[in-house]
């Protein structure tokens, strides 16, 4: 199996890190369209594979798509990432126009591959690259979620003090700092609430610290992060590529379900081979569906941004 990472930065090389390391695929290309960065990046990543005792290759390529061609899958990172202050959606005017030319340029080379959409602001690139390629909504899959689910269980395991794989919990939503919703009245210790054991004040904490994760990464590095990211891409490489059919929050087109249309958000979704296999309803209440409908709201208008590109 082949996966491309476009965009040779800190988070698609975590995310080449992570694949090969746990050979998940048997070919990474990085690409990059900074004059050998990507050949570079792909080289000291290979040059870890005796060591680590990974087969998967790894090479980089200067804005040659022509040795993207073939990919099973292509996780889109490229772009401008958030400098300290800066929200996901200022980010949209520069990201919109790499992230269509890459989809297109992907395509090309590689008509069958899902493609993960990693860039900022997320959920807007992802609608993007699925009007650009007019591809069926199955073969392009926000990675938001899975990522900022993987926050929210860490300030969980934190507030718990208890070991982080023993906590399951989702955020649904936008990717944003202020769409986010941490699906709170879900989240378990091992299959019991985690209301039993945190106050309301704590599980509120735990939510806000869980929506400002990235942000507050962005303070602490200067840039936006990238092992978690990395990570979370990885991990829905995984699922794709093994046909695990996890279930994981992503952000797809919607088309009626939990009432919205015309937009990608983030709802958990079933993620094997044939990518977003499916939408999972985890049955909201009010509050969250209110939640939701003003996140949908708060990503529409970030849309709409789009309309002098589509
Ligand atoms: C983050 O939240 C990169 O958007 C990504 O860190």
């Amino acid at each position: 199996m082949k996966v491309t990472i476009v965009g040779a930065g800190n988070v698609g090389a975590s995310c080449a890190e992570y694949i090969a390391q746990k050979q998940i695929a048997s070919k990474v290309v990085l690409l990059d369209i900074k004059e050998g960065f990507a050949e570079g990046k792909a080289l000291d990543l290979f040059q870890t594979a005796t060591t680590l005792g990974f087969n998967t290759s790894i090479t980089g390529v200067t804005n040659d798509y022509s040795a993207t061609a073939g990919s099973d899958v292509v996780v889109i990172t490229s772009g401008v990432p958030r400098k300290p202050g800066m929200t996901r959606e200022e980010l949209i005017g520069i990201n919109a126009g790499i992230v269509q030319k890459v989809s297109e340029s992907i395509l090309k080379n590689s008509p069958e591959a899902f493609i993960v959409v990693v860039s900022n602001p997320m959920d807007t690139m992802t609608y993007l690259a699925l009007k650009a390629t007019g591809l069926p909504k199955n073969r392009i899959i926000g990675m938001g979620g899975a990522l900022d689910s993987s926050r929210f269980k860490t300030y969980l395991s934190l507030a718990l003090d208890k070991p982080v794989n023993d906590i399951q919990g989702m955020v649904i939503g936008g990717h944003g700092d202020t769409t986010m919703i941490p699906l709170t009245r879900l989240a378990s210790y091992n299959g019991a609430p985690v209301s039993q054991y945190l106050d309301t004040p704590t599980l509120e904490k735990v939510a806000a610290d869980t929506m400002v994760g990235g942000a507050t990464l962005t303070k602490l590095l200067g840039t936006s992060a990238w092992y978690a990211p990395g990570a979370s891409v990885a991990f829905l490489v995984d699922s794709i590529l093994n046909d695990y059919k996890r279930m994981i929050p992503c952000s797809v087109l919607l088309e009626g379900e939990y009432g919205l249309n015309d937009l990608c958000i983030g709802v958990p979704c079933i993620i094997g081979a044939q990518g977003i296999e499916s939408i999972v309803d985890v049955n909201l209440n009010e509050e969250e569906k209110a939640l939701l409908n003003a996140s949908a709201e708060k990503v529409r208008a970030m849309n709409a941004a789009l309309n002098d590109i589509l």
